[in-house]
């Protein structure tokens, strides 16, 4: 079964093709880096524009890559949120039209499963588990009980800890996303010189807060002389790396333990985060838990996890009519 997946939930634009004889046989992505790094973030309606641009060159590059046309597709997968409506919907509008023109099933794909199902492109699932997905939009502890059926066990109150790690970045004077810079830098940091805060450590729920944590990287930097140099940047890169995963960590193993679950995963553009792989990969280890990090390319926004998550859909029957509809946000246990 062949299925075409396009994602452009955000700022990447991204197409791939999830051949399930041959696994991921492409994965495209256009980046939107450089027209949002000026602005310190992503700008919706340029992102929506770039994707017109980009997206149907990138179709026909993998198709002419594949020597496919359209009819040797099985079907069209999706990303129909949660992310920015216009950007989603130059996505949408594309896959709803190629799967007309093919007359091929057409799954519409919610974009927190196609993270947590991008671990099933290393390995099959070791199920049930809870997944931490953690991006620029999303923290969330899902249990994963079956392909297609998730509980949601805690979230956070306030920022991802992916806008976390951009918030401090930006403030350290780094270009976004600056989660990857500060998990390059943190390398050279220092971790006895910044304590920051890890908020909400005492609180039994399943909670995360981050938002504490700009303002005291903030504090840190205005006490600092200016220009900043290199090894203070990188002390504290190291102070907000280790805060974050600490919290990150403490909150998934203790869900884990709740529900009593053999496996647990990562999701989302911080799981690619080289600090936070390894500490769960210690304490999976030390606690008897089934853990294998997610494909680093396979972390961050990509179409090949939009296009295996369509393939089961597909495979199991599930499809979408033409009148799918985009939406910004929308639970994944509760959505369908
Ligand atoms: O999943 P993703 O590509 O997009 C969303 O769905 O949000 O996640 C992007 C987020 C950004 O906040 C980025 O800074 C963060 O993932 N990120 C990282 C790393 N790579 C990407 N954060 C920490 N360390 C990394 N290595
Ligand atoms: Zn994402």
């Amino acid at each position: 079964m062949k299925i075409l997946g396009i994602e452009t939930s955000c700022d990447d634009t991204s197409v791939a093709l999830y051949d399930s004889e041959i696994g991921v046989a492409e994965n495209l992505l256009s980046s939107q880096v450089d027209l949002h790094d000026q602005f310190g973030g992503v700008v919706p309606e340029l992102a929506s524009r770039a994707h017109t641009v980009n997206l149907l060159p990138l179709v026909e590059h993998l198709m002419d890559r594949q020597g496919l046309r359209p009819r040797d597709l099985d079907g069209v997968a999706v990303t129909a949120g949660p992310g920015l409506i216009g950007a989603l919907l130059v996505g949408l509008s594309t896959a709803k039209a190629i799967a007309r023109a093919a007359d091929r099933p057409l799954a519409g794909v919610h974009h927190l499963e196609g993270h947590i199902l991008a671990n099933a492109l290393s390995e099959p699932l070791v199920l049930p588990a809870v997944c931490l997905v953690v991006s620029g939009g999303h923290t969330e502890l899902v249990l994963v009980c079956e392909v297609g059926r998730y509980e949601r066990l805690g979230a956070t109150l306030d920022d991802a800890a992916g806008e976390a790690f951009d918030k401090a970045a930006k403030l350290l004077g780094l270009p976004y996303p600056g989660g990857p810079h500060i998990d390059r830098l943190a390398r050279e940091g220092r971790p006895d010189r910044f304590d920051l805060p890890r908020p909400l450590a005492r609180d039994p729920r399943l909670v995360f807060s981050f938002s504490g944590l700009k303002t005291a990287v903030r504090l840190a930097v205005e006490a600092l002389p200016r220009p900043l140099a290199d090894q203070d940047v990188a002390d504290i890169a190291r102070g907000v790396q280790d805060a974050i995963i600490d919290v990150l960590c403490q909150r998934l193993f203790q869900a884990a333990e709740q529900h009593g679950v053999p496996a647990v995963y990562l999701a989302g553009g911080v799981a690619a985060n080289r600090g936070l792989r390894g500490a769960v990969e210690h304490e999976s280890r030390r606690r008897g838990l089934h853990f294998v990090p997610p494909q680093p390319v396979y972390c961050t926004d990509n179409a090949a996890m939009i296009a295996y998550t369509g393939h089961c859909h597909i495979a199991a029957g599930r499809h979408d009519g033409l009148d799918l509809d985009s939406f910004a946000r929308a639970p994944l246990a509760s959505w369908r």
